[in-house]
């Protein structure tokens, strides 16, 4: 993309207006959260201005126009993972209850003493202590794949653990941290081989690149709205519809019903099986806008942009000798860079950059195991969107060489 056109794009997110926000803010955080476009801002505020109804409940205009909403912002998602039908569509609040969902309602319930789970170490907490959960109730084994020397899926022995005791394979399209993208069709090709069933976490990977469950053959696949310009509280599950027909429900409720007596309930189909209680239709209204978001900027020119400025950042920062890089070389990764600056912490390191307005994350990232396994307690990570810039690269450059000045090291 033009620098014009990003520039544009720019424009249509109300925190990176410098003179309304009273300051030029460099946000380096979009793996934890995006800034929102005010036409998904405006697309909440409306649905909670002149739409709001309890959805599938009420029979007054109001309630089946907040029906049609919630339901056309399911085909939204629906046609947005080229999924086969509306009805493998769950909304949830984020990754972190899908990725629950799975557990309890797939986990629990499917698996027995000795089978095997097949995590990679740079999981998620909430793909990682969510099947630890799980192994613990049922006696499966939980079996990691390790990273390579470019710290990515080491796809060799992903190969080698998988076995016909191998259950369920569970891991992240990209990691939040190393930034590796994982081949999601081969991954799914190989574990169905051997007859298991794939969930994968997309929370870092669908903000950047086209999802085709379909293509993919992925048994789950789940992400958050709050990741790719919706907001938080709205997040997806993907799912089989014959594996979702088998599964128990998650949490029990209104609106997920069939007949309810004295003593027992039959359940309604999916998705309504698992979406009890009350829906954020204002949430899954402005989900489905931020899809035509990006389907307006292209999905495809997004990931460009972001790989270009990623690759960038790389170069910049590995020339710095007092930088130490953790994340992948490789050009396709999720678009951030993983890193300390030798003998500072990374928290005075964030704390520097704040004083520039430069927003970057540190801490373990919800990744202890992995961050273990590169032998760093903390890291700091810098993650791009669609409205970054190189000069912001630049700046945030700059300003890191200040941080080793202002820490007492010289340049
Ligand atoms: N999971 C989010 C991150 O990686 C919060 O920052």
């Amino acid at each position: 993309m033009k620098k014009e056109d990003i520039m544009n794009i720019r424009k249509e997110f109300p925190y990176l207006d410098e003179e309304k926000v009273g300051k030029k803010i460099v946000y380096f955080d979009n793996g934890a959260t995006s800034q929102k476009p005010k036409c998904v801002i405006d697309a909440l505020a409306n649905y909670y201005s002149y739409q709001t109804a309890n959805p599938h409940r009420g029979a007054h205009y109001l309630g089946m126009l907040s029906t049609e909403l919630y339901e056309g912002a399911r085909d939204t998602v629906r046609d947005f993972i080229n999924a086969k039908s509306s009805k493998e569509i769950i909304f949830v609040r984020n990754t972190t209850e899908a990725l629950n969902l799975v557990a309890y309602s797939y986990g629990l319930d499917k698996l027995k003493a000795g089978d095997e789970i097949i995590l990679s170490i740079y999981e998620h907490h909430s793909n990682l202590v969510t099947w630890q959960f799980v192994a613990e109730k049922t006696g499966a084994v939980l079996r990691y794949v390790y990273l390579t020397d470019d710290n990515e899926f080491d796809m060799n022995q992903y190969k080698e653990l998988l076995n016909e005791k191998t259950k369920l394979v569970a891991v992240a399209g990209a990691s939040n941290t190393v930034g590796g993208i994982i081949d999601v069709k081969e991954v799914t090709r190989l574990a169905h081989e051997v007859g298991a069933v794939v969930s994968c976490d997309c929370a870092q990977l669908i903000p950047h690149v086209k999802v085709d469950v379909q293509d993919w053959d992925v048994d789950f696949l789940s992400f958050s709205g709050h990741k790719m310009y919706a907001p938080m509280g709205i997040g997806v599950l993907y799912g089989k519809k014959e594996i979702l027909d088998s599964m128990v429900p998650y949490m029990y409720g209104g609106d997920m019903i069939e007949y309810v007596y004295e003593q027992s309930t039959t359940f309604a189909p999916v998705p309504a099986k698992f979406e009890a209680g009350t829906q954020n239709v204002g949430g899954a209204v402005a989900l489905a806008e931020a899809i035509r978001f990006m389907q307006r900027v292209g999905i495809e020119n997004i990931h460009k942009h972001e790989l270009d400025l990623t690759e960038y950042a790389y170069n910049k920062m590995s020339e710095l000798d007092f930088v130490e890089i953790y994340s992948t070389k490789n050009y396709n990764r999720s678009p951030l860079v993983d890193f300390n600056i030798k003998d500072i912490h990374s928290h005075d390191v964030s704390t520097v950059l704040d004083t520039f307005d430069i927003a970057i994350r540190t801490g373990h990232h919800c990744a202890m195991p992995l961050h273990s396994y590169i032998h760093q307690n903390s890291t700091c990570r810098v993650s791009f969107a669609v409205y970054n810039t190189y000069e912001e690269v630049d700046f945030f450059i700059d300003k890191l060489k200040e941080v080793r000045k202002v820490m007492g090291y010289g340049s």
